[in-house]
């Protein structure tokens, strides 16, 4: 996780906020053991005029990321540096692939968040940020909140607040850290400065429709591609009530489209049409929802003349329709921010219902419990508030974009030549503790719909800490219950075109996977003959609620076979692999932990440091979701 503070020389900001701003966005994350190991946070600062001064100031910062942990290894913490640059260690895996050539971006294991310091009396502002910004993602890195700027003239220090806590908030998601604290305090910061006019935006019609992918690419700063799809199939059979999907994309006419076992691929998917439909039936001032439009901005630009007033096309929104805005584009399902609830009110003609809103906006226990009971989607927003009048364009300009959604990706490129295959559990819930209304999981419901011949939009990240190890001969323990089974059948359709092609010796892998019942078992058949030909040398199975059976969880079996899982990791030095939710994934660490020691006869303080030297040599792979 990179943080970046930047600053701009010569345009009226005083670097010596930058370094505040830094130091207190470093410690603010600093006390969660998880980031500390993996958190770098810097400050940049540059010449707006001058790029090369901004590349090389970059680059500075990024090579002495590398030295860093190249000089000072692994659990070594740094302190403060004189340059500006404050950062904890970064453990040595992340670094050492900032610095390989394998990666398809020197920075693609690399999440990033940038707040730019700048004046807005001075042209270009805040560039020097925005080129930071731009860099980091075209190096591969993956943006965790759109750039913050802070105006000088204007509330900087309110915005880095905002800022520093929204950012603390995003990460502790994409970590999957549950963080009540942190939540609270990100709330609180949002304390909104949602007023916004509907003058300063239009919709101006306009002839042609963006390319789906390129509009996409723009949007997420990211090349996004166009696959067809070959297969979408029930892996649980057609008539079965349960889906796990299973989708065979072509990459056929791409050839840049690289990536190895254990990455992941990024879908791009749809809002549903009645959701959509829903929301453009409450829009005022909406022109055809099918007529391509551009999403035009008025801009001020202040200089020292005076201030002048242009319309611009909105950053990251294509020429596009409103309907397909509101169904490839924009994020209509996750329920609404503080911030949005703030507007909403705004446009509430009746009074209790703005009261309400307000209430909602401000009050972070009220708005956390309405959230996590209802989990409302747009359209249950606006049909709880039915005297909201929302225009159009500011809509449009308000809703947070449409992410994409990551999958592990469960093929081998070398066995399945010019394709990707995806392994989805299809999520349906109903809200309000199973009582409320039924939600659809926006990506996995729209992979469930698709048909061969349809296109779906995508891009590859890699997963680095998630690969086969380099030497073939170790042995390999995979654990995935559920979906978590997904990139360990790339592994093992890897290792038979190994062994078959290049006539390599393998050591032994084992899988352990757990479902519910023996009809859930995923890829039955396939482990089957993998068995056969001795790809896989062992798979256990857990069931959990097999009528007849105990419960059986994949941590039980590990500790039934706990000598020849201790064999394997401790004595043979072999790779442990872990993929799954959050949760299994700690109860298996602490039973490998338990195993660990009660065969290795260790002392605490020798299995935590077994434990930890393990994930030091990149034995153990975590790849987890929540
Ligand atoms: P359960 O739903 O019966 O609790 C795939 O989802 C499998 O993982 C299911 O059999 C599920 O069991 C099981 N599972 C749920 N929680 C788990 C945990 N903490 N550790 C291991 N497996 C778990």
């Amino acid at each position: 996780l990179v943080l970046v503070v930047t600053s701009t020389f010569g345009n009226g900001d005083p670097p010596e906020n930058g370094e505040e701003f830094n130091k207190k966005v470093f410690y603010k994350f600093k006390y969660r053991k998880e980031f500390a190991k993996n958190l770098y946070a810097m400050k940049v600062s540059g010449t707006a005029a001058d790029i090369d001064d901004v590349t090389s100031s970059m680059h500075r910062s990024l090579s002495f990321m590398g030295m860093n942990s190249l000089t000072e290894g692994a659990g070594a913490p740094t302190t403060p540096q004189e340059n500006g640059v404050v950062s904890s260690n970064i453990r040595g895996s992340i670094t050492s692939d900032i610095m390989s050539e394998d990666n398809f971006g020197p920075l693609s294991n690399v999440r990033f968040a940038v707040f730019a310091l700048g004046s807005s009396a001075y042209p270009n502002f805040c560039a020097f940020g925005k080129y930071v910004d731009n860099l980091l993602a075209e190096l591969g890195g993956e943006r965790l909140m759109k750039l913050t700027c802070g105006d000088e003239l204007a509330g900087q220090e309110q915005a880095f607040k905002q800022w520093a806590a929204e950012v603390f908030n995003v990460g502790c998601e994409t970590f999957c850290l549950d963080d009540d604290v942190a939540m609270k305090e990100a709330t609180a910061a949002l304390k909104t400065e949602a007023s916004a006019s509907a003058d300063k935006i239009r919709l101006s019609p306009c002839t042609k429709t963006d390319d789906i992918a390129l509009g996409l690419s723009r949007a997420h700063g990211k090349r996004v591609r166009s696959c067809q799809v070959l297969v979408s199939r029930n892996l649980h059979g057609e008539k079965a009530s349960r889906w796990t999907q299973q989708v065979i994309l072509s990459t056929d006419s791409i050839n840049d489209l690289n990536y190895v076992p254990g990455d992941h691929v990024a879908i791009l998917p749809a809002n549903r049409q009645d959701l959509v439909d829903a929301v453009l039936a409450r829009l005022d001032n909406c022109p055809d929802p099918d007529q391509p439009i551009q999403v035009l901005l008025l801009k001020e630009i202040h200089s020292l003349n005076g201030v002048s007033q242009t319309w611009e096309p909105h950053e990251r929104l294509p020429s596009a329709s409103v309907r397909e805005l509101l169904t490839r584009y924009l994020d209509i399902t996750t329920p609404p921010t503080s911030n949005f609830l703030h507007l909403l009110a705004e446009y509430a003609y009746d009074n209790d219902q703005r009261t309400r809103l307000d209430q909602l906006a401000m009050d972070p226990h009220e708005y956390e419990e309405w959230k996590h009971m209802r989990y409302p989607h747009l359209k249950e927003v606006l049909e709880e508030f039915p005297s909201v009048s929302l225009d159009a364009g500011l809509l449009l300009t308000h809703l947070p974009l449409l992410g994409p959604r990551f999958y592990s990706i469960s093929s081998s490129p070398e066995a399945h030549l010019g394709e990707i295959h995806v392994t989805v559990a299809v999520v349906r819930y109903h809200t309000e503790n199973g009582r409320g209304p039924l939600h659809y999981g926006v990506c996995s419901n729209f992979l469930k719909e698709v048909s061969p011949g349809d296109h779906v939009q995508l891009f590859v990240r890699s997963a680095p800490s998630f690969h086969m190890p380099r030497d073939p001969s170790v042995p390999v323990i995979l654990v995935g219950p559920g979906t978590g089974v997904a990139p360990f059948r790339g592994f093992w359709h890897h290792r038979q075109h190994v062994l078959q092609h290049k006539k390599e010796k393998a050591g032994q892998m084992t899988l352990f996977f757990g479902c519910r019942t023996r009809a859930l078992d995923l890829y039955a058949e396939e482990k089957e003959a993998m068995l056969r030909s001795c790809v896989l040398k062992h798979t256990y199975l857990a069931l959990s609620r097999e009528p007849s059976l105990p419960k059986t969880y994949v941590q039980d079996l590990l500790v039934e076979v706990g000598a020849d899982v201790y064999r394997q990791v401790a004595l043979e030095k072999g790779h442990f692999y872990v993929c799954g939710d959050c949760t299994m994934a700690e109860c298996v660490y602490q039973k490998l932990k338990t195993i660990v020691q009660e065969h290795g006869c260790l002392s605490d303080q020798e299995v935590e440091n077994f434990m930890l030297q393990m994930r030091d040599e990149n034995r153990y792979h975590e790849d987890i979701f929540g």
